[in-house]
């Protein structure tokens, strides 16, 4: 019984941190001055939002690409416009309505400069595990072979449904080859058992050298290279 009461109490401890980060992590991204921002329950959390833009600004992340695009596409690309010397995202998105509405949110804000929104229905993948679907292969290794991305947001496709816990495991294997020197990958949702089976998958890629650690806002940091720390 100690032992049940002790794990309820550092849960609700945990819930309760992620609680102030997060709170402090939406005043701050609410500086960076754009206009309502819908955040829907699917996006990440605003303190993994701020790390991704502490990334771009501290360690000057310039070469992104993302799995799935939404609310920390247009914050990512804020910080772009705001570094001013350049840099991208390419995101890849299954939902052609959805990519559309993010679409018009960065041309509201005058960002859409900084983004190329890339629609790949999902289908078969030669890496996917468990039978599931990834984003088409082909569309991605295409776009993929002209970059060299230094920061990687994995946010899709969607994985919170029974049996889809592996959904997000092909982005490592499709970037690996084309990762700059310094780069961090982000897998976002490492609370759940399926992204942890990801991350476990990933450590045992050959050639895999990227240290990894859990952020507390609840993405898996994998990276290498000298980097300062990024979080809130
Ligand atoms: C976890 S969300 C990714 C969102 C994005 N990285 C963000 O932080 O907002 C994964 C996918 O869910 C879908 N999605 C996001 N918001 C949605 C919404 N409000 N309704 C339906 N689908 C949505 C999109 O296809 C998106 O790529």
């Amino acid at each position: 019984v100690a032992f049940i009461v002790i794990d309820k109490l550092a849960r609700l401890r945990n819930r309760f941190r992620a609680w102030n980060y997060d709170t402090r992590a939406a005043v701050e991204l609410s500086r960076l001055g754009l206009r309502y921002v819908p955040w829907p329950a699917y996006s990440m959390r605003p303190a993994a939002v701020a790390a991704m833009v502490n990334e771009v600004l501290i360690n000057a992340r310039r070469d992104i690409v993302e799995f799935g695009c939404g609310v920390s596409t247009l914050y990512m690309a804020k910080a772009l416009s705001m570094a001013g010397d350049g840099g991208h995202i390419v995101t890849f998105e299954d939902n052609a309505d959805w990519g559309a509405i993010v679409e018009g949110q960065l041309r509201a804000e005058g960002l859409e400069s900084f983004v190329t929104i890339v629609h790949a229905p999902l289908g078969a993948c030669r890496h996917a595990k468990d039978g599931l679907q990834w984003y088409d292969e082909a569309i991605v290794a295409a776009k993929l072979a002209d970059l060299r991305p230094d920061l990687v947001v994995v946010d899709g496709p969607q994985a919170g449904s029974p049996g889809f816990g592996m959904a997000r495991y092909p982005a490592l294997p499709m970037v690996w080859p084309r990762l700059a020197p310094k780069c961090l990958v982000a897998l976002d949702d490492i609370v759940r058992p399926g992204e942890k089976r990801i991350v476990e998958a990933w450590k045992a890629l050959p050639g895999f050298d990227l240290d990894v650690i859990e952020s507390h806002a609840g993405y898996a940091q994998c990276w290498r290279g000298e980097r300062f720390a990024a979080d809130l």
